[in-house]
């Protein structure tokens, strides 16, 4: 039997490793990664960079799956995606073929939490379920940039009992849900806050490249601080070639006069 280990590494910074992730890549015979090329190419290197850290002088053999291109533009969004999906199925199947011997492990290194907005566990599972495959796999988690948002800025996701919402970008766009006071926003290359109706009756706590060196927070009432980060966020992947961001809106509580101590609980 073959084995995969699915690896959350948190968001860049090593010291997020946990101890038993330490442990499953100290265990693995081969790393494997998705190439996005383009899309990020600072993300790659910073899994290598995590390998040679927690290793050391123990060899490793990286190897990288070069990420098919997904057809961003397409109208059929969820065709375009099992497609995507399906394409990369096949590619981590004959890279598994040639890279992974019998009675070996592979790891693979998932940004944050493999749980949230990441289909490699999705992936695996489809392949271990094809007859013949042979493997097996294991899931390590690891922090994601949710927790990392809250620990930043020092705040609960909810309020007292309450609940929240993880939704994308392209979600929000659509509308808040009825009920949904507090709402984490990922995978929002539109900075779709300022889509909002009502945008007053929201603090936002934003973050940017979060547990990494070019770290940005900014918070406050959703209107006082709305253009700084779209202007920041705009500079930053100018300068860097690629952002990552995600925020937390909370409706300001009723009767709360709106100031800038953004999702004081
Ligand atoms: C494909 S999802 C992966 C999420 C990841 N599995 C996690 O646990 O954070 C990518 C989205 O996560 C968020 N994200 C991931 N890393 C981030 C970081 N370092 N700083 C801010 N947001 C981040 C952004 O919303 C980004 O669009």
């Amino acid at each position: 039997v073959r084995r995969l280990v699915i690896i959350g590494i948190g968001t860049g910074d090593p010291e997020q490793l946990t101890g038993q992730a330490v442990q499953a890549m100290r265990a693995a015979d081969v790393f494997l990664a998705f190439d996005k090329g383009e899309h990020a190419p600072g993300l790659l290197r910073l899994r290598e960079h995590l390998c040679e850290r927690v290793l050391g002088d123990q060899p490793h053999r990286f190897v990288t799956v070069q990420d098919p291109e997904r057809d961003r533009g397409a109208t059929d969004y969820g065709g375009a995606v099992d497609t995507w999906h399906a394409r990369r199925a096949e590619r981590l199947a004959a890279t598994l073929d040639s890279e992974l011997a019998d009675g070996k492990t592979a790891a693979i290194l998932v940004w944050g939490d493999p749980a949230l907005y990441d289909s490699t566990v999705r992936l695996v599972d489809t392949l271990a379920g094809r007859p013949g495959t042979e493997l097996e796999y294991e899931v390590i988690p690891g922090i994601s940039s949710l927790q990392l948002l809250a620990a930043r800025h020092g705040i609960s996701l909810h309020r007292v009992g309450g609940s929240v919402l993880v939704t994308t970008g392209r979600r929000l766009r659509a509308g808040i849900p009825a009920g949904a006071d507090d709402i984490v926003v990922m995978l929002d290359g539109e900075c779709s806050f300022t889509t909002l109706d009502h945008p007053e009756d929201y603090d936002i706590a934003w973050g940017a490249y979060l547990g990494t060196q070019d770290e940005i927070l900014v918070s406050g009432n959703l209107p006082a601080v709305s253009e700084e980060i779209q202007r920041v966020r705009a500079e930053a992947r100018e300068r860097l070639g690629w952002v990552m961001d995600i925020y937390l809106l909370r409706r300001v509580e009723p009767g709360r006069i709106a100031d800038s101590d953004p999702c004081a609980s």
